[in-house]
């Protein structure tokens, strides 16, 4: 039997680690497979609505581990994570680490592993916004340039990593485990309470927890100001960040038309999403969901590792300046927005084809 190790710490790895499990167990059910697996929580992430929530309602069993690193600087929480798994892989080794995504809880896994001669699995390997100001973007640099069998969502990564040197035969096109886990939940949907005290059926939501977008108060003041002006008459729904709320609280401003809410589970999330006439994020991963369910989304950067939402999908990238909204809610609200197509391989079987590559690459 061989050991795996799953490594979640933020609120998006929980999504797309759960698929990954799911198809690991069903494996198991049928009584051949030769992998076992070890759940490891950095505690990156730790709020009962930031983590135990999505665990709940994405059927993710307990963590074996969690480290419970809380937050701090980049520096403290990465190394906090680098510590605790490397003490960890000492006394109990593995026989590969799967990481997901680009979170801090990504880079510090595989780094120890990597460095105690265990090999990586990266799931949404290859993914470059070209901007090195996001500590995501060098999250991802650094995991892939010592990942070992890389699972990718879209052929703009795989053409990225075969650019930086990857052997093609290590590159594996499996398609998204997001959407793995938004396939298998539309039917579980939950209706948020604040729903009923809607005044209209059509409604905007919005997320923003970039800190380039929200770690400077005028910044986020000038959006929120931006937005509510140019929503053509519709309420927005905000569920707010933890770290968006904290500087919210410093400017205390209210525009009448702003629904503030705390963070939302996955069901109500993904319901007001989908009953919602358009996002407005700067979420790189919400870009996925809304290209899926062909929801209008607008990105707050200037800059986006996921083409393919803006390609194929229902994206359109409009810069850090919010005053671009107004032009662009106009032709959502008015009908004149693309349609979007489903990116190749976002199928709901990705997490399998993973499991499956996994299991012959550690025969
Ligand atoms: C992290 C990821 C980002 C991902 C996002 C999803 C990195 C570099 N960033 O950003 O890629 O899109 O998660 O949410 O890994 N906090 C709480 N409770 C929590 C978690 C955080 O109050 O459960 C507060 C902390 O005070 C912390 C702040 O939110 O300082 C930011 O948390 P952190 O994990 O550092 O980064 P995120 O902005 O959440």
């Amino acid at each position: 039997m061989k050991l795996v190790d799953i490594i979640a710490g933020a609120r998006p790895n929980f999504i797309k680690v759960s698929p990954i499990i799911r198809s690991l167990k069903e494996k198991q059910k049928l009584g051949n497979s030769n992998l076992r697996f070890r759940l490891i929580h950095t505690g990156q992430h730790y709020d009962k609505k930031m983590s135990n929530d999505f665990f709940k309602q994405l059927g993710i069993p307990n963590p074996n581990i969690n480290f419970n690193v809380g937050s701090g600087s980049q520096a403290d929480q990465t190394s906090a994570i680098m510590i605790a798994y490397e003490k960890l892989l000492l006394k109990k080794p593995s026989d590969l680490c799967l990481v997901v995504g680009d979170v801090n809880s990504t880079l510090a896994c595989s780094i120890s592993a990597k460095k105690l001669s265990i090999p990586v699995a990266h799931v949404e390997a290859g993914l470059r916004s070209g901007d090195l100001t996001m500590p995501e973007e060098i999250n991802r640099i650094l995991t892939d340039a010592i990942t070992d069998f890389f699972f990718t969502t879209s052929s703009y990564a795989n053409e990225n990593l075969i650019r930086s040197g990857v052997p093609s035969k290590n590159i594996f096109f499996v398609g998204n485990t997001m959407i793995d886990t938004l396939k298998e939940n539309l039917d579980k949907l939950i209706e948020p309470k604040i729903f009923k005290t809607l005044n209209k059926k059509k409604y905007l939501v919005l997320t923003l927890h970039r800190p380039s977008n929200v770690d400077n108060s005028a910044n986020l003041k000038n959006i929120l100001k931006e937005l509510s002006q140019a929503a053509e008459g519709l309420e927005i729904l905000f569920p707010v960040h933890p770290r968006t709320a904290k500087i919210l609280n410093k400017i205390n401003f209210h525009p009448k038309n702003v629904k503030f809410l705390d963070p939302l589970s996955y069901l109500e999330f993904i319901f007001i999403v989908k009953n919602s006439s358009a996002v407005i994020t700067d979420s790189g991963g919400i870009t996925e969901e809304t290209t899926y369910l062909k929801i209008p989304c607008l990105t707050l950067r200037d800059s986006t590792e996921r083409p393919e939402t803006i390609v194929v999908g229902t994206n359109k990238l409009l810069g850090r300046n919010p005053n671009k909204l107004k032009f662009y809610l106009k032709k959502i609200i008015e009908g004149k927005w693309k349609k979007g197509k489903i990116p190749q391989k976002w199928d709901g079987k990705t997490s399998k084809r993973i499991v499956d590559i996994i299991e012959k690459k550690l025969q």
